[in-house]
Parts: C-alpha cells; sequence; structure tokens
C-alpha cells in the first residue's frame, strides 16, 4: 500500500510566524494521535533508533527541556543534552558558535533554547539538521503555543470563536507571542491584558487590548495567565498590590463562562499572578494537562522534522 504524504514538510520550527493554519492543524492533529497512545510509547518505531536530538538549553527550563527529553526517548530518538554550566560558553565561546559546532558534530534535529531573538532565523540556511526554537529571548516559543492549543482543542472541541484572553507581562512573553499568532490563525477571539508598563505598545494582528480585568475575563472561555519575567527586567518592580490588580482569583474568575479553563505556561508564582485554589482548582485549572500535552506536542514536532533524516 502506498504511504500517505505528510501534509506538512518544513525543515524547521522557528515560530508560529512561519505556519499556516494547515499546519498547526496537522502538528495538533499528530500530537493528538501521541497523546491517545498513552505514556507506553517508546521506541515505537525501528526507524527512528539511530537519529540523535541535541538538546540545547542555555536559559533554565524544566517543562521544555525534559519534555523534549521524555519525547525523544519515547519515540526512539537519542537526546543528548548540552550542558551549559560545564560548556564552553564559559570560556567565552558565543551562542552562535556554540551552536554552529554541535551542528558540525551532524545531530539530526537541534532544539535549542536561548536569549538573542532571531537568532534562529538568521541561522537557519547555515544549519545542516533541523531546528526547533524552544524559546528564544522575547521572541517565540511555539512548542508552548502549540501544546496550549492542543489543550483547548481536546477541552473545548476547538479554537475557533472561542474568547482567549492572556494576562499579565505580555511584554517580555515569548509565550504570549507565539500564542497570539496561533490563535488569531485559528479563528480564536483573543484579548490581552496587563499592567500598563508590561503591556506593548502594538499587539499582533487580530489581538484586542482589555481595558480592564473585568472585561478581559467577562466570557471568556480560556484564560491564560503569565508569571513576571523578572530575568528580563532591568530593575526588579514591587509585587506589592500585583495581585490584587492583575491576579487571577475564584472571585475574578466568576466573571468568565462556567466552564472557563484555566493555564499557565509555568512556572507558577502561587499569589502573585495566580492564587492556589485557581491554580489547583480541579473544575478549571488545566496547567498539569498543558505539561502532559508537552510531550505529546514535542513528539509530534520531533516526528515530522525528522521524517527527511528516516527515508
Ligand atoms: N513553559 C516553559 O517554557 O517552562 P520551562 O521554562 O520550565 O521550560
Amino acid at each position: 500500500m502506498a504511504k500517505s504524504k505528510p501534509k506538512f514538510s518544513p525543515r524547521h520550527l522557528i515560530g508560529i510566524e512561519h505556519l499556516s493554519q494547515d499546519d498547526i492543524c496537522a502538528i495538533l492533529d499528530q500530537a493528538d494521535k501521541y497523546a491517545a497512545m498513552g505514556h507506553q510509547l517508546k521506541a515505537q518505531n525501528p526507524a527512528f533508533n539511530r537519529l540523535i536530538a541535541a538538546n540545547i538549553f542555555m536559559e533554565p527550563s524544566t517543562r521544555t527541556r525534559m519534555s523534549f527529553e521524555i519525547a525523544a526517548e519515547r519515540l526512539g530518538i537519542k537526546p543528548l543534552n548540552f550542558e551549559a554550566a560545564t560548556s564552553s560558553l564559559k570560556k567565552g565561546e558565543s551562542t552562535l558558535d556554540t551552536i554552529l559546532t554541535i551542528d558540525a558534530m551532524k545531530p539530526d534535529v537541534m532544539i535549542i533554547r536561548q536569549s538573542q531573538r532571531g537568532l534562529l532565523d538568521e541561522i537557519s540556511d547555515a544549519v545542516s539538521c533541523p531546528l526547533v526554537n524552544a524559546g528564544d529571548g522575547t521572541g517565540e516559543h511555539p512548542t508552548q503555543a502549540l501544546l496550549d492549543a492542543l489543550t483547548i482543542r481536546q477541552k473545548k472541541g476547538t479554537l475557533k470563536g472561542k474568547k482567549v484572553v492572556i494576562i499579565g507581562d505580555i511584554i517580555h512573553s515569548r509565550v504570549a507571542r507565539s500564542n497570539f499568532l496561533l490563535l488569531t490563525k485559528m479563528g480564536a477571539d483573543v484579548f490581552a491584558f496587563g499592567s500598563l508598563e508590561l503591556m506593548p505598545d502594538t499587539l499582533p494582528d487580530g489581538v484586542k487590548r482589555a481595558t480592564s480585568m473585568a472585561q478581559a475575563l467577562d466570557q471568556a472561555d480560556a484564560v491564560m495567565m503569565l508569571r513576571m519575567q523578572l530575568e528580563r527586567m532591568e530593575s526588579r518592580p514591587t509585587l506589592d498590590g500585583y495581585f490584587a490588580s492583575f491576579g487571577l482569583s475564584r472571585e475574578k474568575l466568576a466573571r468568565a463562562k462556567p466552564d472557563v479553563l484555566v493555564l499557565h505556561p509555568g512556572p507558577i508564582n502561587r499569589g502573585v499572578e495566580i492564587s492556589p485554589e485557581v491554580a489547583d482548582d480541579p473544575d478549571h485549572s488545566v496547567i498539569l494537562d498543558q505539561v502532559t500535552n508537552g510531550v505529546a506536542v514535542r513528539m509530534a514536532v520531533l516526528d515530522i522534522l525528522t521524517r527527511p533524516a528516516r527515508k
């Protein structure tokens, strides 16, 4: 029987900005298949066995790094973790030279988190293997937006027409940027809200600026809370009063639809941007479902990007 041709065959996954609605659906459909297989899958296809994924994290991570590692292991790809703290970065080697050096060792895919926005786009033609952007400074975090979309789609059936509001430190957030791009491409009704100093002057096309927390939350289908990215701020703001004005409490959430979903990319700062009882509310919070879906999405991405290497 002839093999069906994959609908989506990109070389890299650097940003949602490069994906069409069909590309996004192709990744989510593949991720749904992996999610349905549960957690038993290991070395599912012998064709993956000879591939190597270089897991290159130059900024801290728990979820993204571990889930790419688990995703690779479940597929049968060998993940090799780059240890920034003991690498030649400490001797002054640049991020660019580090990536090009690892590329010269010919891994089959490189998963990269680093702080220079746009760097992966700049080098995409120079490297010999697929690149996956695992977060580039304030740029994009495409697999986070994909796992968020998968979680909403699983719970609500569709993203189209759903009111999704993203609240918090929008200006520093690559998660917000990737989500804005993905959600608008998928036809969601997208709102952003945060304190004036944490909101950018312009938002991506189609994203509406809420004028109050109440307006943002009113009849929302999904609320995504963001932490304050203190590591990207020049001076540390005071957090006094932040929760009262911009944090998500049970009382504020009552403005949303009764079946509203609460998302957070993590890590959570309990009592700062979200109350513990909302974060742990089994009727609304899907924060740990997001983490679980992160493995399925990253399996789908690694599967799709390594198809040429497996031919
Ligand atoms: N959401 C996210 O990127 O989490 P980590 O920084 O722990 O990977």
